[in-house]
């Protein structure tokens, strides 16, 4: 999403029902942890962070996105809520932060996953990040059996959303990984303590704690 038009589109869009859903998730795993630093990969416009911090107001989190227009657009967000004491944007690549080991003690992404191509580097750089004990949870789309199965998704949850929108969503399913191909993934980077499971027709969660 490095256009300004695709962030556009994707910040205007409304996904309150899902980030608020991504949110009690994140908080039955991790919501009784006071004074925590938390790391959100690929924030976009930090709609999800903001709501977190609200909930939670001993939590601090790092939110890092590549996109230059989609952090202009969290800027805004964080600013217009009050919450720029809480949550830190950083421009990096999720897979090459650039921030210090073992930093975190909740780690959370929401649908960025089917972005990444190097997987590999964006599972070493989770593990890496994590203090000990640290929580995770990543969601992201699953990929559907086949393409006419990913349209008749986009048909049913994004039929009233842009067509650019609608294309990115269809694009995004086809390129997302399955949770079969997840495990083989957490067991080569170490973490196959984290568990994968579907939580819809079209997401799945990968969630656990750390040792
Ligand atoms: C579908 S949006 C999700 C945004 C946000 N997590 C949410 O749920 O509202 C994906 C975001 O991931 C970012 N992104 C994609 N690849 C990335 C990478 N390698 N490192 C950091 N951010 C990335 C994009 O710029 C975009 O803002």
């Amino acid at each position: 999403m490095d256009s300004p038009h695709e962030a556009e589109a994707y910040a205007r869009a409304d996904f309150a029902e899902v980030n608020q859903a991504f949110v009690e998730r994140l908080l039955d795993l991790a919501g009784h942890l006071k004074s925590v630093k938390a790391l959100d990969l690929g924030t976009g416009p930090a709609d999800i962070p903001a709501r977190i911090v609200r909930a939670c107001p001993g939590w601090h989190v790092v939110a890092v996105d590549a996109s230059r227009p989609m952090l202009d657009y969290a800027q805004k967000t964080i600013r217009e809520a009050g919450l720029s004491d809480a949550i830190t944007l950083v421009l990096a690549d999720a897979k090459c932060t650039g921030l210090a080991p073992e930093l975190f003690d909740v780690i959370f992404s929401n649908s960025i996953l089917h972005h990444i191509t190097d997987i590999t580097r964006f599972w070493a750089e989770v593990k890496r990040l994590a203090k000990p004990e640290a929580t995770v949870l990543v969601r992201d789309l699953a990929r559907p059996a086949s393409p006419q199965a990913a349209r008749t998704i986009v048909s049913r949850y994004a039929e009233h959303e842009s067509e650019l929108l609608r294309e990115e969503y269809y694009r995004s399913l086809l390129s997302a990984y399955t949770p079969e191909e997840i495990r083989v993934q957490l067991d080569c980077a170490g973490l196959s303590m984290l568990e994968v499971e579907m939580v819809s027709d079209r997401h799945m969660d990968i969630f656990g704690r750390l040792p």
